[in-house]
This record gives structure tokens, C-alpha cells and sequence, in this order.
């Protein structure tokens, strides 16, 4: 009888269990919520929402996780910065159809402005990990986690800007492994009005690492980046937006990339099952020539060399005293100026294998050609370069550059060609040395 009774109390809670894991809950909808302690798991079980702590600290944060990896791994945070201290945090949409995040006496400690007065919202944990605010409707997302990026770039999610809606995604580091706040170490692709776009990686304001321009067939500071089995990527660039994202080839593989605020690196790492840990497939900065400015202006950084730092051609180091003692801040400066609108006019000495100059002071058109494009750069005093836009199919497009040219490193693979304006004595000089030059100058007196 006893024996009954126990393998019946079994029973029963078996049964309890597998009701828990089979009502594990995807969305909610305006009458429920998310308690600390409840979550939401996705509907094929990658992601799971719900509160965590991390450490030794004792704050609560309303977090996305991957569900099926032991080593808790958290890829976005709700209330980065304003921790709730104890288990009373409850997410819910509220009567305007807005997700709010209430702590301690049902204070308001994180929420989603955006939605006006919807009376049909549903919150849903996407299979991506994506955390969507859905007009049930409408068939519409009122808002996505995907447009406010923590610290990793999950497959699918955008880095980059919306131009239609001004929604700019970034990423940013936790502040140390305990303390999801942004930390000052950030990911995001700058543009102005008609410059040529690419992605920093900064320190506060300050540059650190730059993948490079897109070029059409990869980011010219990684020429060696091409399609793999891994993941396939691309950079869109158009009227409407500009973004990077990649995607998995495989759907089982797991990967990520994130940013380390006590390692400054954006790392890519990817699940090893037999091994139940994370492993790193690759990291930025690679060495000290992915160091922003690291050669100066004008200066040409070159793994292998020694030393590292070189003048681009044409130009020598601005302090040869300081130079020789490889500080190498002061970059380098022309050795004969330029006349540009003077007697001889000045014309392109063309290098291969670049990584392209620091975008901030370029001016891109994607329809005019190499041709059009040298002219326009003559015709500006202040132009130092210009090369295609898209490097695919012999090139086209046209961007040029400003002022001087800083963070280039010189590889010995790459398409990537740059040309580099000269004063016609500087070229002249180069006949001597240099047959390619010759060619330019016969176009150059034509
Ligand atoms: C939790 O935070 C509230 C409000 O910030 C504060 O009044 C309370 O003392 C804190 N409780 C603990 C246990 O730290
Ligand atoms: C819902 O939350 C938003 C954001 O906090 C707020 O502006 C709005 O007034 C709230 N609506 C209601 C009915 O409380
Ligand atoms: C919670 O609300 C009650 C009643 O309004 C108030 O007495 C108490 O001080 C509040 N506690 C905190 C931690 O804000
Ligand atoms: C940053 O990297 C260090 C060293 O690998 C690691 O211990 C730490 O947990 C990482 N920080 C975050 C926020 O992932
Ligand atoms: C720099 O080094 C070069 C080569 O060693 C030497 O010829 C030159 O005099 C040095 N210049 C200065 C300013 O130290
Ligand atoms: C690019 O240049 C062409 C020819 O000068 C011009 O018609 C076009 O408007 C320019 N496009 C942009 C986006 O500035
Ligand atoms: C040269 O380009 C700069 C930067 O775009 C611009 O401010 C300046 O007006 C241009 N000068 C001429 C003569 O076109």
C-alpha cells in the first residue's frame, strides 16, 4: 500500500513535471505576466527570458539567455543599468500596449515607449532570440529587442541605421561580468551625409578599431574575410539603411559575437557540444597594426616588417627624430607639396593591397565612374584619394578622401587598390624607379 501511494506521489510529480515543460510558454499576452522565478522559452527551446543574477551581485536583471547551455549565457538585458534587488520584478504590457518591467512596489524600472495605445499587443520570444512586441492585428511588430542590441550580435540582428526611422543599432559591453551597463566600449557603423560608411569600434569617443569600408566583396581591413562554412554575412548600404549581419550556415551550430569590456575585443565564439564551452573562432583587434592610427597619419602599417610603421610612398616621416625612436605618432608628410591648381598639375600614384583610410572625411557616389571620379578628385584641393566604391566586376562607383589619410595597413592579398595624389615632380621622380608610373603619367599628359 505504502509503496502505492509512493510510486503514485512519483508519478504525479513526474506528471507535474512534464506539464511545466510542456506549458512552457512563448508569449503572453495584456491579462498575464512574467514573474522572477516564471519564464518564456521559445517555441523550439534555443531562448529563454526571465531573470537572472550574475556573480556575486544580488541585483535581478530581465535577461535573454541561450536555454539549451549550461554555462549561463546572457545575449541582451532589459534594465542594463537599473538593477531591481529583490524577486519582485514582473514584466507585463500594460494598458497603452507597452511593455514595463515593474520592481519594488510595483515601480516602473524599464519600458518600451513606442507603442501608442494598442489594445491588441502580444509579447513573444522569437526562435532567433528575439524578443518582438507583436499587433496581433495589424500582423505588425510594435518593437523588437533586436533594434536595442546589449552586447552580442546574434545571427539575424542588424548592426547599423535605419534611415527611414532613425533606429540606430550598436553594440555595447557590460561594464565588467557582474554589471551589464554600458561599459565605454561600443560597436557601430558611422556615416555622415555622403561619406562612404563603416563600422568603429571605440573607447568613450575615442577610435579603436576599424574592420574597414565595405568594398563590394569584403571590408578592406580583412581582405581574407570570405564566405565560409561557419557563416555567410553581408553588408547592405542603400537609400533606406546600412547595415552588417551575418547568418549561420548550419542552423545547429551556435555562435555568437560580443564585446569584452576588460578584454577590449570583439570576439566571435562558437558552442563546442563535446567540450560543453565556448570557443573563441576569432577576435579584434588581430595584432597591433588593427590598433587605430597605430602608424600615424600618412604612415602604412605592415605585419612582418621591420619596423612595422612605414611612409606611404612619396612621403616621409613628419619627425625623422622621433621616427627612429618608433614613435610613430606623428605620421609622415609629403615630400614635395602639391601644386594642385598650379602651373604643373599634380596627378595618382596607385597602390594595391590597402587597407582603405579612416571614412570620417570622404564623399561617396556609387554611379559615377573611376574616370569621372579621378576628375572630381583633381578638381578639389583638398582631395588626397579616390578609388571605386565597389571593387566587384572591375570596379564602379567612386569615393575619394580628405585631408590626410590615417589607419592604413598594407597586405600582401587583396584587390583593394587606392589612389594616392602626387605632385607631377613626385611622379616624375618615379619614372626612374617605377615603370607602372609611367603609364600614369602618358594618362596624366594626355
Ligand atoms: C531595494 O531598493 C529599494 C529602492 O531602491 C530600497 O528602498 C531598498 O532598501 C532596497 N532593498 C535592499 C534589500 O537593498
Ligand atoms: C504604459 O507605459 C508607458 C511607458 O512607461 C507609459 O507612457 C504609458 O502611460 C503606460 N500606460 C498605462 C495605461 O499605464
Ligand atoms: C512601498 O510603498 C509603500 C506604500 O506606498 C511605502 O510605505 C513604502 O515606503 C514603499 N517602499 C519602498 C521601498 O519604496
Ligand atoms: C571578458 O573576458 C574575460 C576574460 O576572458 C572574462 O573572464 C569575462 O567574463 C568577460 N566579460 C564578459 C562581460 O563577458
Ligand atoms: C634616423 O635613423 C637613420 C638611420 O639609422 C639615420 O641615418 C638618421 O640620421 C637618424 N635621424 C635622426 C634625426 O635621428
Ligand atoms: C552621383 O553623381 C551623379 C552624376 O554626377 C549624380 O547625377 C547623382 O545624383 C549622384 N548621386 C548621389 C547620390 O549623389
Ligand atoms: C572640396 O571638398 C570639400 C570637402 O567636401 C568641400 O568642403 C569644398 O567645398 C570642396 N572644394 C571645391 C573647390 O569643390
Amino acid at each position: 500500500m505504502v509503496h502505492l501511494l509512493f510510486s503514485l506521489m512519483i508519478s504525479t510529480n513526474l506528471l507535474f513535471m512534464l506539464s511545466t515543460i510542456c506549458f512552457a510558454v512563448n508569449s503572453i499576452s495584456p491579462s498575464q505576466s512574467v514573474r522572477d522565478g516564471t519564464t518564456l522559452v521559445s517555441k523550439d527551446g534555443s531562448f529563454e527570458l526571465g531573470f537572472f543574477n550574475s556573480g556575486s551581485s544580488t541585483n535581478r536583471y530581465l535577461g535573454i539567455w541561450y536555454k539549451n547551455i549550461p554555462v549561463r549565457t546572457v545575449v541582451w538585458v532589459a534594465n542594463r543599468c537599473n538593477p531591481i534587488n529583490d524577486s519582485s520584478g514582473m514584466l507585463m504590457i500594460n494598458g497603452t500596449g507597452n511593455l514595463v518591467l515593474l520592481g519594488q512596489n510595483k515601480s516602473v524600472v524599464w519600458w518600451t515607449s513606442s507603442v501608442k495605445n494598442v489594445q491588441s499587443a502580444r509579447v513573444e520570444l522569437l526562435d532567433s532570440g528575439n524578443l518582438v512586441l507583436r499587433d496581433v492585428v495589424a500582423g505588425t511588430y510594435l518593437w523588437q529587442s533586436f533594434d536595442y542590441p546589449s552586447d552580442t550580435l546574434l545571427p539575424g540582428m542588424k548592426i547599423g541605421w535605419d534611415l527611414r526611422t532613425g533606429v540606430k543599432r550598436s553594440l555595447s559591453a557590460w561594464k565588467n561580468s557582474e554589471d551589464p551597463c554600458p561599459g565605454d566600449f561600443t560597436y557601430g557603423i558611422q556615416m555622415q551625409h555622403n561619406t562612404y560608411p563603416e563600422a568603429y569600434v571605440r573607447i568613450g569617443t575615442a577610435k579603436y578599431y576599424r574592420s574597414g569600408p565595405w568594398n563590394g566583396l569584403s571590408f578592406s581591413g580583412s581582405p581574407e574575410l570570405k564566405p565560409n562554412p561557419l557563416y555567410s554575412f553581408k553588408f547592405v548600404y542603400n537609400e533606406d539603411e546600412v547595415y552588417y549581419m551575418y547568418n549561420l550556415q548550419d542552423k545547429s551550430v551556435i555562435s555568437r559575437i560580443v564585446l569584452n569590456q576588460t578584454t577590449r575585443s570583439r570576439d566571435r565564439f562558437t558552442w563546442i557540444e563535446a567540450d560543453q564551452t565556448w570557443r573563441a573562432y576569432s577576435s579584434a583587434p588581430r595584432d597591433m597594426c588593427d590598433h587605430y592610427g597605430f602608424c600615424g597619419a600618412n604612415g602604412k602599417c605592415i605585419i612582418g616588417e621591420n619596423p612595422v610603421c612605414q611612409c606611404l610612398k612619396g612621403f616621409r616621416p613628419k619627425s625623422q627624430e622621433k621616427w627612429n625612436l618608433t614613435d610613430w605618432s606623428l605620421g609622415c608628410v609629403r615630400k614635395k607639396p602639391l601644386s594642385c591648381h598650379g602651373r604643373d598639375k599634380d596627378g595618382f600614384l596607385k597602390f594595391s593591397g590597402l587597407k582603405l583610410p579612416d571614412t570620417t572625411l570622404s564623399w561617396v557616389n556609387k554611379t559615377i565612374n573611376l574616370e569621372e571620379c579621378r576628375a572630381k578628385c583633381l578638381n578639389n584641393c583638398s582631395c588626397m584619394a579616390y578609388t571605386s566604391s565597389d571593387i566587384r566586376g572591375g570596379g564602379t562607383g567612386c569615393v575619394i578622401w580628405f585631408g590626410d589619410l590615417t589607419d592604413i595597413r598594407q597586405f600582401l592579398v587583396g584587390e583593394q587598390e587606392l589612389y594616392i595624389r602626387m605632385s607631377a615632380s613626385e611622379l616624375g621622380m618615379e619614372i626612374c624607379s617605377d615603370t607602372k608610373s609611367i603609364l600614369l603619367l602618358s594618362k596624366l599628359t594626355n
